[in-house]
């Protein structure tokens, strides 16, 4: 991704100030015209996350102020990402972003990038706490919110049910946007007292084959006819969850209401055709915002430790409208 023209001396001298901190000219690394950044996105696993890496993509291409940025696809798998952040160090780049695929295992590589001199940005996904002092800060979504939105609509939509019986489809097994989708789910149905059962709750990986596979074995094995509600912590998921309620002769959205995460096109469309009954919003455009982070990371400006993206939840009444305005 070549550049580009730079864009004037103030950039020119926030330039020199980071090529002297990170990468650089001198050392092997970035270009003297523009930060060289290194991405190491989770994989291409939903539109969500196409979107995403689109974001980024053309946010660095149209901005001066980034000379080139290194992408990878790590097809779901952490080792990718290690061996990504890896070659990053070698090649000397002057900014980490990592959406890391899952919360664990990170202190080692993460580690190696901070004996380098070398600041990460995590996009999209956190990390456990315990390694919050390896990376400087994180802009994404709030999923304990997200799950927080599903809870909500839950405890209105059911209320007055004795008994709400509930199937799960999970994101990647320890994945940030499943373990906190299912926290703040349940911590909205506990503390109101909210009376439900969850019959079943297994991975879909975040993916629309996974998902279907995952609902056909939960029809397999619980038929429908008790079910009221299937929480998919992705659109993908929910839409192959929405293939085999159908293959099974049901009526998704309507023998079993569908919550969704994410908001894409398709998953409107499936709410417009009744399919359907909740989507809590995933936004994954913030590349611009991210580049902007990697310009103050670089130059060593303090940043908060978390920059959320805004985000909205759709009933029913609002998904014909909102259709036309989704970018995904
Ligand atoms: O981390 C964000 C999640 O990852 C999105 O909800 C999902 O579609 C993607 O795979």
């Amino acid at each position: 991704m070549l550049k580009k023209t730079l864009a004037g001396l103030a950039a020119g001298a926030l330039l020199l100030t980071a090529a002297a901190c990170g990468g650089g000219d001198d050392d092997g690394g970035g270009d003297a015209d523009g930060l060289v950044v290194g991405f190491a996105q989770v994989g291409a696993e939903s539109a969500w996350r196409t979107a995403n890496s689109d974001s980024v993509q053309s946010a660095a291409d149209a901005d001066d102020r980034i000379a080139e940025l290194k992408f990878v696809d790590a097809q779901q798998e952490q080792e990718k990402q290690i061996e990504a952040i890896r070659n990053f160090i070698t090649q000397k780049v002057d900014v980490i972003v990592l959406a890391p695929v899952v919360e664990t295992g990170w202190t080692e590589v993460l580690g190696e990038a901070e004996q380098a001199g070398i600041p990460v940005i995590l996009a999209d996904r956190g990390i456990e706490a315990a390694d919050e002092d390896l990376y400087v800060t994180r802009i994404g979504s709030d999923f304990v919110e997200e799950g927080r939105k599903a809870g909500t609509w839950v405890t209105e939509e059911f209320a007055g049910n004795d008994n709400t019986r509930i199937l799960q489809l999970e994101g990647t097994v320890g994945a940030a946007p499943a373990n906190d989708r299912n926290a703040g789910f349940f911590e909205v149905l506990d503390d109101a007292g909210f009376p439900y059962e969850l019959v079943d709750s297994q991975s879909g990986n975040f993916t629309a084959e996974e998902g279907k596979a995952v609902m056909e074995t939960f029809i397999s094995t619980h038929g429908l006819d008790d079910i009221d509600l299937l929480y998919a912590h992705n659109d993908e998921m929910g839409l192959g969850a929405i293939q085999a309620i159908e293959e099974a002769g049901y009526e998704p959205g309507v023998d079993i209401q569908i919550i969704i995460v994410d908001g894409s096109k398709a998953g409107f469309q499936a709410g417009v055709d009744g399919k359907l009954n909740y989507i809590v919003e995933c936004n994954p455009a913030f590349g611009e915002q991210l580049m902007d982070l990697a310009v103050q990371v670089a130059d060593g400006e303090d940043v908060e430790k978390f920059t959320p993206v805004e985000e909205a939840a759709f009933t029913a009444d609002q998904f014909e409208a909102e259709l036309p305005n989704r970018q995904f």
